[in-house]
């Protein structure tokens, strides 16, 4: 037995060096082109696990990108067993060109390695296997029992992995999922997020006329798909950010004054949040703080419009047919399902009948809560404790992690959240980067967690 702590620091070059390799290969799920790459990914991941001294490695094909298994189960009887999810696949790259370096070829430069996939999720997923890989290496015995599940379709939505875990409920069976996927403050404010929102996203189509016309010949005797698309985006929410769809709130948790006060301590920066977002000033619902809103209230939002002539110069043209991609960000306890239905029939009452809408596509997943008392968060807590040296704060997050509600739902399981990312990693934006010092104390985190977990649970 030696301390896994130690052996951790004295393995970080390496660490390094192989979590470079892993960001070298382009694994953007959503992008066809990358499907052979999203599958080196895999293979890699599968390796690196089995040389980590994990059993059971297996590439799980399913109907898009393989799932990665792996287990360590002889922690003797009693013992819990924690279940640790990740993603290989990344969010495509583009727009290349306001990239500093190229996305898969990845630098480190003050502290940072800069590469698409970096923080979300390759660098944090590393964090565990090298945690795991140190206690084993250290003690020859992992202090619970580990399993771990990496999906390479999180970016798009995740469907293989949701039809998988219902049909595999013995095989991902544990006490607790651990996930770091997510961000803390800053390097010395580690933070627990017990909330994130679910997803609702859709792709909206407006036809007219079964041809571009001449807008001198045929405007004003036609209506155009595209002003018909920004008439009925704009009729989705109101100037303050009210989502107007009927019976869109009716499934809203509300609130509680508990949880109200324990998100009014929060210590949000505000001024430095807006200067990061480079927007003049903050926005949204007047009646709830900027921290509710970012992580305790849903959302409505356009994320692309194709339509009409965009080339140099002009055309006078009406578009034939025109699109829209959008999502609804939910919370406990809105239903993906119900909300796309509430969104189709709206959309539907509010479509003037000069043009047709087709609604279709996108995916969905429910928002998630875990109960912030159980032992599991406990371990949370003093994990970040011993690596960072500051008790982390409580928050709920904006963004979604559609297996958590799954495992929620289907495994009766919560999960924690212990995540490594910074709010200036960059996540689906050019020059993503992930902080290499919160990689060292991401992987001591996870070798405190697994250690102290086991005492507690
Ligand atoms: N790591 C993110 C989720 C996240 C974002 C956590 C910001 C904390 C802060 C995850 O990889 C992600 O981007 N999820 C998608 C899911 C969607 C495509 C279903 C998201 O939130 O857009
Ligand atoms: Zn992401």
């Amino acid at each position: 037995m030696s301390d896994p702590i130690l052996y951790a620091h004295s393995q970080r070059e390496r660490y390094l060096s192989e979590l470079q390799a892993f960001l070298r290969i382009p694994s953007v799920s959503t992008q066809p082109e990358h499907d052979a790459d999203t599958a080196v990914a895999a293979q890699w991941l599968a390796d690196l696990l089995r040389a980590a001294g994990l059993e059971n490695v297996q590439l799980i094909p399913t109907a898009g990108h393989p799932l990665v298994y792996a287990d360590w189960l002889h922690a003797g009887s009693g013992a819990p067993t924690v279940l640790i999810y990740g993603h290989y696949d990344v969010q495509p790259a583009e727009p290349f060109e306001l990239w500093y370096t190229p996305p898969f070829e990845p630098v480190v430069r003050d502290e940072y390695v800069y590469a698409r996939g970096a923080s979300d999720n390759k660098g944090q997923i590393f964090a565990h296997v090298k945690g795991v890989e140190a206690l084993l290496q250290a003690n020859g015995r992992l202090p619970v029992n580990v399993k771990f599940i990496v999906e390479g379709e999180e970016e798009s939505g995740g469907a293989s992995l949701a039809a998988f875990i219902p049909q595999h409920k013995t095989m991902l069976a544990a006490n607790v999922a651990l996930v770091s996927d997510s961000a803390i403050l800053s390097p010395e404010q580690p933070a627990i997020v017990y909330g994130l929102r679910g997803i609702c996203y859709l792709y909206l189509d407006v036809t007219g006329p079964a041809r571009d016309l001449h807008s001198g010949s045929f405007g004003g005797g036609i209506n155009n798909p595209l002003n018909a698309l920004a008439h009925i985006i704009a009729r989705l929410k109101d100037e303050e950010g009210h989502i107007l769809i009927p019976g869109f709130y009716d499934r809203v948790r509300p609130l509680s004054a508990e949880e109200r006060a324990i998100l009014a301590q929060f210590p949000l920066d505000e001024a430095a949040w807006l200067a990061e977002s480079g927007a003049p000033q903050a926005w949204g619902e007047p009646e709830y703080t900027l921290v509710e809103r970012l992580g305790a209230r849903p959302t409505l939002d356009v994320h692309g419009i194709i339509g009409g002539y965009t080339g140099p110069g002009g055309k006078t043209v009406l578009p034939a047919s025109v699109h829209a991609k959008l999502s609804m960000r939910l919370v406990p306890d809105q239903d993906p399902e119900e909300i796309r239905h509430l969104f189709t029939q709206y959309v539907h009452s509010i479509t003037p009948p000069s043009v047709r809408v087709t609604i279709s596509g996108g995916h969905g997943a429910p928002a998630s809560i875990t109960d912030y008392r159980i032992p599991a968060m406990q371990a949370a807590r003093a994990a970040y404790r011993e690596a960072f040296g500051r008790e982390p704060v409580l928050m709920r997050e904006g963004g979604s992690i559609p297996v958590v509600g799954q495992f929620q739902q289907h495994l009766g399981m919560e999960t924690v959240l212990m995540g490594l990312g910074l709010p200036g990693d960059r996540i689906h934006s050019p020059n993503e980067r992930f902080y290499l010092p919160n990689f060292y104390r991401g992987i001591e985190a996870s070798i405190h967690f697994l250690q102290r977990y086991a005492s507690l649970a």
